[in-house]
C-alpha cells in the first residue's frame, strides 16, 4: 500500500536524522551542543526522537535512493526538493508523530537565529500527513491528559518538550499552523478541558482569543494561563521548575471572561463605550456555545462581573444568536 511505503521512507528519515545527531561529529558538536545549551537533557531529546539534518544537501536523498526508496515518495514527503536536494539542511529535526508514534512529518529549526531564513521549516502535507488533524506531542501526552483530565495547549515544539522535561506531560502544540477544530476534537477524546499557555506577546494573545472561540464552539472548557510579558512556556518552566510552575498555574489561571476583561482593561479604559465593546466581545464568544444551560451560566457570570442586569445581556445575546443562524 502506498501509505505504508511512504511511512517506511519517513521511518528511515527519522533514523537517519537521529543517527546524524548522536553519532556524527557535526551532529554532536553543533546540534546536540545547541540543544544542551538550551537546557534539554538527553532523556528528553531521545523521548522526542530529535535529529539533525547535515549541511550537505545530498546526504539523505542519496542514501534513500541507494536503499531503492522511490524519488517520488521522497518528494511527496517533502524530504527531497524538485531539484533532488535535501529539503532540510543544517537544522535540528523535530519529528511530528502520529498517535501511534510514527513520524508522519518533520519540522526543522535553524541553529542560528541571526540568519534571514525562516526559523522553522515544515514538511508539506502528504498522503500520511494532514497538519490540521495532528497535534505535536499527543502520542506522548495522551495518557497524562486522561489522568490529569486536562490538556495544556502551547504554541511551540520546544514548549512541549521543556514542560515534559519538568514533569508536566499533558501538553501538546499545533505544528506551525493556527489551531483547528479537528485538533480540538482530538483532545476531546481524552478530556473536556483545555488550558491555553501561549507566548506572552501580541501574536500569542491574538491566537489565544481565536483559540477560546474554537474551543467553546466544540463544547469544551477553556482556561488561560497568561505568562509574564515576553515569555513562553519553555523559558518560563525552565526558570521556575515543576513546583514553581504548578504554584503559578494555581494562582494565575483565568477563565475566558476574566482573560477578556483583564486583556481589555490593559489597553482600553473603563468608559461606557469601551465597556460595551468588551461586553459585546464576551457575548460573541458566549454565542458560540451550543448548550443553552452553559450559555446561561456564562451570562449570569458576565452580568455579575460587569454589574449589569442579566436581561440586558440576554437581549443582546439574542441578537448574536440570530446573526449566527
Ligand atoms: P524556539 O525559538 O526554538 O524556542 O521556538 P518557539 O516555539 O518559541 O518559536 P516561536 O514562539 O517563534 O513560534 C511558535 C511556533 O510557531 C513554533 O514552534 C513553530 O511551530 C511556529 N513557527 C515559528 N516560526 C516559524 C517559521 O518561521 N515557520 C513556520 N512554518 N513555523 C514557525
Ligand atoms: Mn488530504
Ligand atoms: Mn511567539
Ligand atoms: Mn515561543
Ligand atoms: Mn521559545
Amino acid at each position: 500500500q502506498r501509505k505504508d511505503a511512504l511511512q517506511i521512507v519517513n521511518d528511515f528519515a527519522q533514523e537517519h536524522y537521529k543517527h546524524n545527531l548522536w553519532n556524527t561529529d557535526a551532529g554532536k558538536s553543533i546540534a546536540l551542543g545547541y540543544l544542551k545549551e538550551r537546557g534539554f537533557i538527553e532523556k528528553t531529546i531521545k523521548a522526542f526522537d530529535l535529529g539533525y539534518a547535515h549541511r550537505d544537501r545530498k546526504e539523505l536523498t542519496n542514501q534513500a535512493l541507494q536503499k531503492s526508496y522511490k524519488k517520488e515518495y521522497l518528494q511527496e514527503l517533502g524530504l527531497t526538493t524538485r531539484n533532488d536536494q535535501d529539503f532540510f539542511s543544517n537544522r535540528i529535526i523535530f519529528p511530528i508523530h502520529s498517535l501511534s508514534g510514527k513520524p508522519i512529518a518533520f519540522a526543522g529549526r535553524i541553529l542560528h537565529t541571526q540568519s534571514k531564513a525562516p526559523k522553522y521549516l515544515n514538511s508539506p502535507e502528504s498522503e500520511i500527513y494532514h497538519k490540521r488533524k495532528v497535534l505535536f506531542g499527543l502520542d506522548l501526552a495522551r495518557k497524562s491528559i486522561r489522568d490529569e483530565n486536562k490538556c495544556y495547549l502551547v504554541e511551540g515544539y520546544t514548549d512541549v518538550m521543556m514542560m515534559h522535561q519538568n514533569g508536566v506531560e499533558n501538553v501538546v502544540a499545533t505544528s506551525g499552523t493556527a489551531l483547528t477544530s479537528d485538533q480540538i476534537r482530538l483532545i476531546k477524546r481524552y478530556t473536556d478541558t483545555i488550558h491555553l499557555i501561549f507566548d506572552s506577546d501580541a501574536a500569542g494573545t491574538k491566537a489565544t482569543l481565536k483559540a477560546i472561540d474554537l474551543i467553546l464552539a466544540e463544547a469544551m472548557n477553556v482556561k488561560i494561563l497568561p505568562l509574564p510579558e515576553g515569555q513562553d512556556p519553555d523559558g518560563f518552566i525552565m526558570a521556575k521548575g515543576h513546583s514553581g510552575f504548578q504554584k503559578y498555574a494555581e494562582d494565575q489561571l483565568l477563565d475566558f471572561l476574566s482573560f477578556k476583561i483583564q486583556f481589555h482593561d490593559k489597553d482600553q479604559g473603563e468608559d461606557p463605550v469601551s465597556q460595551s465593546e468588551l461586553i459585546r466581545n464576551i457575548l460573541s464568544s458566549i454565542a458560540l456555545i451550543d448548550d443553552g444551560i452553559t450559555r446561561h451560566l456564562y451570562i449570569r457570570e458576565t452580568a455579575q462581573v460587569m454589574g449589569l442586569p442579566e436581561q440586558t445581556l440576554v437581549d443582546e445575546l439574542t441578537i448574536h444568536l440570530e446573526k449566527r443562524s
